[in-house]
């Protein structure tokens, strides 16, 4: 167990300017807003000139949102591993890079200082190169939130593999089409994952999803929760074995790979309206410059902060806001293994108190679930060191964000509420902590580089403030998405193509009176269930997979703790009534099945029909609209097909 070094708490009373870049006044951030505006080469050009390359770029930019083309900092040479690790060793070997607090509060933590993370990384990237994984490989990882998930992650960076991690929530059909879309080479996973009072049996889930996956060549476990798994002859090895065979071999040091700019640095898997989720994919630099840039910003980064994110890395949040930009930065990044109600619902405030948190991310979700448990969970616990709350996934609801101001924050630590999307690699609007305005439920302010525009259905642009329309942006930012990965086309019909010569987000807007920003919600078909995204095409998908059902539509509701949940109308062969509870069970099973409990509707009802136009399409908004609860709000539905099977579904609604 290493100690967090003393010296780092010299700067917390003083704010210093960390980085040249870093906006510490609201007349900069208008100043840094207007240049990244007027000629963006320059801009971006002078903040990477902050990090470490092999090369220096030739030319800054490239792009044509027509074909989905964006290039930053085109023929430059890098590792971002050296960007996270090498460059802080001179000054900074013994600082904590990162903290693992583990799911058993009884259970020791670890520290690993940046010097140990970046031998561990080595060692770890040569077991990958020892095994015959190479530059450009997709590597899938599928572990618990464990020091050893940030490792493998990075050891990939370090080789110049791809990593594509996967949410340990995921099943092993979910996984099975990801490493095939991917065609994985190798997978890391781990005996088991702790998750509160359960363990997730995480082996298995790939020793099944290896069935159908006959790409993968080589799994590597870590042993975690020391469950009995299955392992396979030259397929399956052990992490530790490995890690002791490079020390046997002398295989200690690892030179950074040299990558080019451009080349993709990960896969993560993203919901969309169709059935299939899609491989996002992000390159290099302008990823780690754009991770890097929002998290010292934003977040209002000082030296010796110490960064709790309680996402898990299998989302974007993870990846951008618990290892890249957080590493990047030379920061102490804390990694939670654990959920926030185990033992109890004060976990969280225990962590912050016990690690003297400063900067806390969480969901909304979060926040509002820990608000029904009720103040006595929080009072008594000092968390006096919070210096910045932020919130993202998801819209915040006032409530939540005042319980959030007042009795997290003492009404004394600015609130960041920060949107962005898997696709945007980064923080998009947000306030900068105590630098520019907070106001509840209102992500309010473009970063530099950010270029938001609202539209019409039409395309149209609505210019001015106090309006409301569908939110794009206009220019390309270091961190947006390179393509969709093996299907190029994809990309470009799904955020290119809605509207001419803008990316569009999937998200509705509002801009008020005075400029401000605040999301209103998905316009397409994607859920936001709990701050996950899932598409309802998917969810059906996985429904009409039952065999006894016919046809089913999938739409969201408002729900207290998760803000989404999930509405399925099914069509059910014979007569689902007699048997409807254990029907529902089998249905929620499937579900749980194709895509991971996750997915699992909080309602089924069975219905006879489905609200159709004579051109067969469904109508969503009126099932939308019943779901809601909103039945004197359903509109016209005489150009239905059948209108009576509205009645009908109405008498059936459930509560
Ligand atoms: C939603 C998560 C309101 C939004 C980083 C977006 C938000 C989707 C916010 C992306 C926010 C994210 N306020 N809504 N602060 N942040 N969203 O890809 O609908 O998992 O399109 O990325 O979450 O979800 P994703």
């Amino acid at each position: 167990m290493h100690k967090i070094c003393a010296c780092l708490t010299i700067f917390e009373k003083t704010k210093f300017m960390f980085q040249s870049y870093q906006i510490q006044s609201k007349e900069a951030y208008e100043k840094a807003y207007l240049n990244s505006i007027q000629d963006p080469e320059a801009f971006w050009s002078e903040i990477a000139s902050n990090f470490s390359w092999h090369k220096k770029w030739d030319s800054v930019l490239e792009w044509d949102f027509k074909t989905a083309h964006t290039q930053w900092f085109i023929g430059g040479e890098l590792n971002i591993t050296e960007n996270c690790l090498d460059r802080h060793l001179p000054d900074n070997k013994d600082v904590a890079a990162l903290i693992w607090e583990p799911n058993d509060p009884s259970s020791p933590n670890v520290t690993l200082t940046y010097g140990e993370l970046h031998a561990e990384v080595m060692k770890f990237a040569n077991v990958l190169k020892n095994n015959g994984i190479k530059k450009g490989d997709r590597v899938c990882i599928y572990m618990g939130m464990i020091p050893q998930l940030a490792i493998a992650t990075l050891a990939c960076a370090r080789i110049g593999a791809i990593h594509s991690v996967i949410f340990g929530g995921f099943s092993a059909q979910s996984i099975a089409d990801r490493l095939e879309d991917a065609a994985a080479v190798a997978v890391i996973t781990c005996d088991g994952a702790n998750r509160g009072a359960k363990t997730i049996p995480l082996k298995s889930v790939i020793d099944d999803a290896l069935v159908a996956a006959h790409s993968v060549k080589t799994v590597i476990v870590y042993a975690h929760t020391h469950t009995a798994v299955s392992m396979h002859k030259g397929r399956d090895i052990w992490w530790d074995e490995e890690m002791n065979r490079m020390d046997e071999l002398g295989l200690i040091t690892c030179d950074a790979e040299v990558m080019d700019a451009e080349d993709p640095l990960f896969i993560l898997y993203t919901s969309g309206s169709t059935g299939k989720p899609k491989g996002v994919v992000h390159s290099i630099a302008g990823y780690m410059i754009w991770a890097n840039y929002t998290f010292v910003n934003v977040f209002q980064y000082q030296p010796g902060q110490i960064h709790f994110c309680t996402a898990d890395i299998g989302w974007i949040t993870g990846h951008s806001y618990i290892i890249y930009g957080p590493l990047s930065a030379g920061a102490t990044t804390l990694m939670f293994e654990g959920i926030p109600t185990y033992p109890n619902a004060g976990r969280f405030w225990e962590i912050v108190e016990k690690y003297k948190v400063n900067i806390l991310y969480t969901a909304p979700t979060a926040i509002r679930s820990l608000m029904c448990f009720g103040e006595e969970h929080v009072n008594g616990k000092n968390m006096d060191s919070l210096t910045v709350l932020g919130t993202v996934g998801e819209p915040i609801n006032e409530e939540a964000w005042n319980w959030y101001n007042e009795v997290i924050g003492k009404k004394n630590v600015p609130i960041v509420d920060t949107w962005w999307q898997t696709e945007t690699g980064g923080i998009l609007i947000s306030n900068l902590a105590g630098v520019t305005e907070a106001k509840a439920t209102f992500a309010t302010l473009p970063l530099p580089g950010v270029q938001p525009v609202l539209v019409d259905e039409a395309g149209k642009v609505l210019e001015g403030n106090g309006v409301s329309g569908n939110l794009c942006i206009q220019f390309p930012w270091p961190g947006i998405i390179r393509t969709t990965f093996g299907d190029h086309e994809r990309c470009i019909q799904t955020y290119f193509s809605t509207y001419k010569g803008l990316y569009f987000t999937g998200d509705g807007c509002l801009r008020d009176e005075n400029g401000l920003y605040r999301i209103t919600g998905r316009v397409d078909d994607v859920l936001n269930v709990s701050g996950h995204r899932i598409g309802t095409a998917e969810v059906e998908n996985a429904l009409n997979s039952h065999t006894g059902v016919i046809e089913s539509a999938v739409v969201g509701f408002p729900h207290d703790i998760k803000g989404q949940g999930i509405y399925a109308f099914v069509i059910y062969q014979g007569h689902a009534e007699d048997r409807e509870s254990l029907t529902r069970q089998d249905i929620l099973l499937t579900v749980t099945r194709e895509i991971g409990a996750i997915a699992k509707p909080d309602k089924i009802q069975f219905v006879k029909g489905l609200p159709k136009t004579r051109s067969g399409k469904i109508m969503r908004r009126i099932l939308r609209k019943i779901a809601e609860n909103e039945l004197g709000n359903i509109g016209d539905t005489s150009t239905l097909l059948d209108p009576s099977v509205v009645d009908e579904i109405i008498v059936g609604r459930l509560a």
